[in-house]
């Protein structure tokens, strides 16, 4: 069996919580390969509302198993707090959770040390959500990290302590206070909750699970346009947030990639700085984040919002090599007497489809217009009865890519959600 890959092809909360939860029943294993508590995934269904951060979205489903994966860096101190709300509402959930042994881990002094980090950089800080992902990625790549497999050995505490010493010193460049005692003990309770949890050699137990046939889904964080190598470059994130970070967030060679899903909202959203060309000032966009609730599931900052960008949709379908589309949020389009994409840009009176290396003032998206439809289609469950205007933009944004739009989901609910046969 190949490995399908699921994951955002914009700058990030697409709804990739939500779909994962509805589409774990199908699959035995959910893994998820980058990023770290910066991700806020949400799921919904009746009444019951929860967002994960470190955690796979197939945690709610009875028989899946949740693998967090060597590409994933762990804070202790959220993860135990994610382990108490789920033990609160579901503790059998928990018996499947594995935790690879190469996972790094964030310190306290790491976050320290993003929060310094950004306030030094003043107008040009990236906006970061402060859990301490870029320096926790620099050490992985300094090759200084801590991992899970290091918490049992005899050093670790000598190994913690040479690395947070390092920190302190590097944080003395900055003009910074920071209180770190606190913190600490926090920490090392949370590295007793991650002792409870079973751990595997994450590249043997996923490549194994394949060879007996069984359905691994890679859940993907952030999205496409946040990758470190492919995003907006110095305004992402640290980790490969494309399918190919997949194989290297979990150890299974390129040639087992199944399907990759690509997940895109029916407009764009992104949180943080860094460019954006299709953002809205005016009405149109206080709508979109007004009906779409447009705040951080982590941190509860406004989400810029804006139009759909065709040329970085294709981009992002190019690098990623998606193989079947996903549309959400087509709900919160209701209601608008018309909408626009995004065909091209203009650059000094030359209209381009592709990406620049610099995305500027000098770019100016070139606009294709919808016609809305009024309906709430929240209740909708078949495609063939959705509006024929959002028919027309499905069909357009098909054409486009040369992908299907494989799923449109409607509402935030699992069951707000219209799988097209096929
Ligand atoms: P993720 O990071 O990609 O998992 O996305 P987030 O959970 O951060 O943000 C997506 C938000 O949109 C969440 O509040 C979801 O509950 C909500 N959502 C997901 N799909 C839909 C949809 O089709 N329609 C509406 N209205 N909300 C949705
Ligand atoms: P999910 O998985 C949206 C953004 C931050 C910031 C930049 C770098 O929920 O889609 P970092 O904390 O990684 O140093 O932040 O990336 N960012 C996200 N934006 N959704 C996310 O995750 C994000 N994770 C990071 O806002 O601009
Ligand atoms: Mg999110």
């Amino acid at each position: 069996m190949d490995m399908d890959v699921l994951l955002g092809l914009q700058w990030g909360d697409e709804g990739k919580g939500k779909i994962v939860d509805v589409l774990s029943p199908g699959y035995n294993i959910i893994a998820r390969f980058q990023g770290g508590p910066n991700a806020g995934h949400s799921l919904e269904f009746g009444d019951f509302k929860h967002v994960l951060h470190s955690i796979p979205s197939g945690i709610f489903r009875e028989n899946t198993i949740n693998v967090i994966g060597n590409g994933v860096v762990l804070d202790p101190v959220i993860f135990m707090e994610e382990i108490l709300k789920i033990r609160d509402i579901s503790p059998e959930s928990l018996k499947h959770l594995y935790l690879s042994r190469k996972v790094h881990l964030i310190l306290p002094t790491h976050k320290i040390l993003d929060a310094a980090s950004e306030s030094a950089k003043g107008k040009t800080k990236i906006g970061s959500t402060l859990k301490g992902i870029g320096p926790t990625y620099m050490d992985k790549t300094g090759r200084n990290g801590l991992r899970i497999g290091d918490v049992l050995e005899d050093n670790f505490l000598e190994r913690y302590n040479f690395l947070k010493e390092k920190h302190l010193h590097l944080l003395k460049q900055y003009d910074f206070e920071f209180d770190i005692i606190e913190q600490e003990k926090e920490w090392f309770k949370g590295i007793e909750t991650i002792k409870q949890f079973k751990t595997i050699d994450g590249a043997y137990f996923i490549n194994n699970a394949l060879k007996e046939d069984e359905k691994v889904l890679a859940e993907g964080a952030q999205g496409t346009l946040l990758d470190i190598e492919f995003g907006s470059y110095p305004f992402v994130t640290s980790s490969n947030t494309v399918s190919a970070g997949a194989n290297i967030g979990l150890g299974v060679p390129p040639g087992k990639t199944g399907e990759v899903i690509g997940i895109f909202k029916s407009y764009c959203t992104r949180v943080g700085s860094g460019p954006f060309p299709t953002e809205l000032f005016d009405a149109d966009g206080k709508y979109l984040q007004d009906k779409g609730h447009e705040f951080g599931a982590t941190t509860g900052r406004e989400r810029r919002c804006g139009w759909m960008d065709m040329p970085l949709l294709k981009y992002s379908v190019m690098i990623n090599g998606v193989t079947k589309l996903i549309m959400t949020k087509a709900d919160v389009l209701s209601g608008l007497k018309k909408f626009k994409v995004a065909t091209a840009y203009k650059i000094n009176d030359k209209v381009t489809t592709e990406v620049p290396f610099e995305i500027n003032d000098n770019l100016e998206p070139v606009y294709k217009e919808f016609a809305g439809w009024d309906e709430d289609i929240t209740n909708v469950k078949s495609f063939e009865k959705l509006p024929e205007e959002l028919k027309t933009y499905i069909k357009f944004v098909e054409e486009e890519t040369g992908v299907p739009v494989w799923i449109v989901s409607v509402g935030p609910d699992r069951d707000e959600t219209i799988v097209r046969a096929g």
